[in-house]
C-alpha cells in the first residue's frame, strides 16, 4: 500500500521512555498481551543489525536449504514482526496468531518491553548484535530512505540523536546490554554480525544446532551461498524491492546498502570518533561483551 503524504515521516511516541513508531504504541496492549508458545523462535535485533540476513538464514535452515521454498513470500511476510502495526493491514500479533506452529517471529524490542509470555514460555531467542558504529551508519541511511521513520537530518544531527537514544527502539547500548545480560538465564543464542561476515558457515552451523536441526555439508554450503550479501541484494524476496517507493525510497539509499564491517570509517570524522569512543567506554563499562569494529 502506498503512503499518502500526510502519513509520511510520522513522529515517534514513547513507551516507558523508549521511542517507538506511533502505530506500535497505539496497539500496545495487543502487543503486550501476545500469547507466545513454547516452540516459538524469536529473532531479536536492534534495528540495522542484520535482521533480514538472519531471517533468511533461519528460513533456509527451516526449509532444508530449499531455495524455491524460501521464495514463497517476501521476507517481511515469512516471520511476523510482533510490534508491527499499520491499520488496516493485519498487525504482527494478528499474523503470528494466524500462523501454524512452530513459528518464527521477529522483534526489535528491548528486553523490558518484550511481551512477557515469551519469557514465561521459555522460548528460544536468537539475538544478533552489530557493532554500534556500523549500526548507526546503517540506521542513518535507512532513516533517509524510510518515509515511515523521522527524517534523520544531517549526519551531525543524527550522531547526536543516536548517542542520546532518541531513535526508534531507543538506545543501542541498553538494547545490547539488556539482551547480553539475559543470555545465560534463558535459551538465547547471541550472535555477532561481524562473526557471520567472517565465517558464515561456522555461525550458520551454530544456528542450525540451536534450532535442533542437522543438515549435511552440501546443504550448509548452499545456505552460505544463498545468504551472501550479493545474492540477497539481487533477490526480490529479500531486497525490499516490492515495497512502494513512497515508503522505502531505494533511489535515496538501497535497503541492501553495503553489507560490510567498517563502513563507519567513511562517515565518522576523527573528532566524532574520539568523542564516540569516550561515550562508548562509559556506556559499556562493566559489561563483558566485545565487539569487532573492523575485519
Ligand atoms: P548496511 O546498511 O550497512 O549495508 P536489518 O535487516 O536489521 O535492517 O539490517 C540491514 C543491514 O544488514 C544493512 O547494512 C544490510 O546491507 C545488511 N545485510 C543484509 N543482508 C546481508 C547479508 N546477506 N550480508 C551482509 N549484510 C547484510
Amino acid at each position: 500500500m502506498a503512503l499518502t503524504a500526510e502519513l509520511r515521516r510520522p513522529q515517534l511516541r514513547e513507551v516507558a521512555g523508549i521511542p517507538l513508531q506511533a502505530t506500535t504504541v497505539g496497539n500496545w496492549s495487543q502487543i503486550q498481551n501476545f500469547e507466545a508458545k513454547p516452540d516459538d523462535l524469536l529473532i531479536c535485533t536492534y534495528p540495522k543489525s542484520g535482521t533480514t540476513w538472519i531471517q533468511e538464514i533461519v528460513d533456509m535452515i527451516e526449509q532444508n536449504g530449499d531455495v524455491e521454498k524460501c521464495q514463497r513470500a517476501i521476507i517481511q511476510h515469512r516471520h511476523p514482526f510482533i510490534e508491527w502495526a499499520r491499520p488496516p493491514q493485519l498487525s504482527g500479533v494478528e499474523k503470528a496468531n494466524a500462523m501454524p506452529s512452530p513459528r518464527t517471529i521477529r522483534t526489535h524490542l528491548p528486553i523490558q518491553l518484550l511481551p512477557p509470555s515469551f519469557w514465561e514460555n521459555n522460548c528460544k531467542f536468537l539475538y544478533v548484535a552489530r557493532n554500534v558504529k556500523d549500526c548507526m551508519v546503517s540506521y542513518y541511511h535507512f532513516q533517509r530512505m524510510n518515509q515511515m521513520l523521522p527524517d534523520p537530518g544531517t549526519w551531525e544531527e543524527y550522531f547526536e540523536s543516536f548517542i542520546s537514544g532518541k531513535v526508534g527502539w531507543g538506545s543501542w547500548y541498553d538494547h545490547v546490554k539488556g539482551w547480553w545480560e539475559m543470555k545465560d538465564r534463558y535459551q538465547i543464542l547471541f550472535l555477532f554480525y561481524e562473526d557471520i561476515k567472517k565465517d558464515p558457515k561456522h555461525e550458520i552451523q551454530k544456528v542450525m544446532k540451536f534450532m535442533g536441526r542437522n543438515l549435511d555439508e552440501t546443504v550448509l554450503d548452499t545456505i552460505v551461498q544463498e545468504t551472501s550479501f550479493e545474492k540477497m541484494k539481487e533477490n526480490p524476496m529479500t531486497n525490499r524491492s516490492t515495497v512502494p517507493k513512497s515508503i522505502l525510497d531505494q533511489s535515496i539509499s538501497p535497503f541492501m546498502r553495503k553489507g560490510t564491517v567498517g563502513d563507519w570509517k567513511n562517515h565518522f570524522t576523527v573528532a566524532q570518533n574520539e568523542r564516540f569512543d569516550q561515550i562508548y567506554r562509559k556506556k559499556m563499562e562493566g559489561t563483558s561483551i566485545n565487539f569487532c569494529m573492523e575485519l
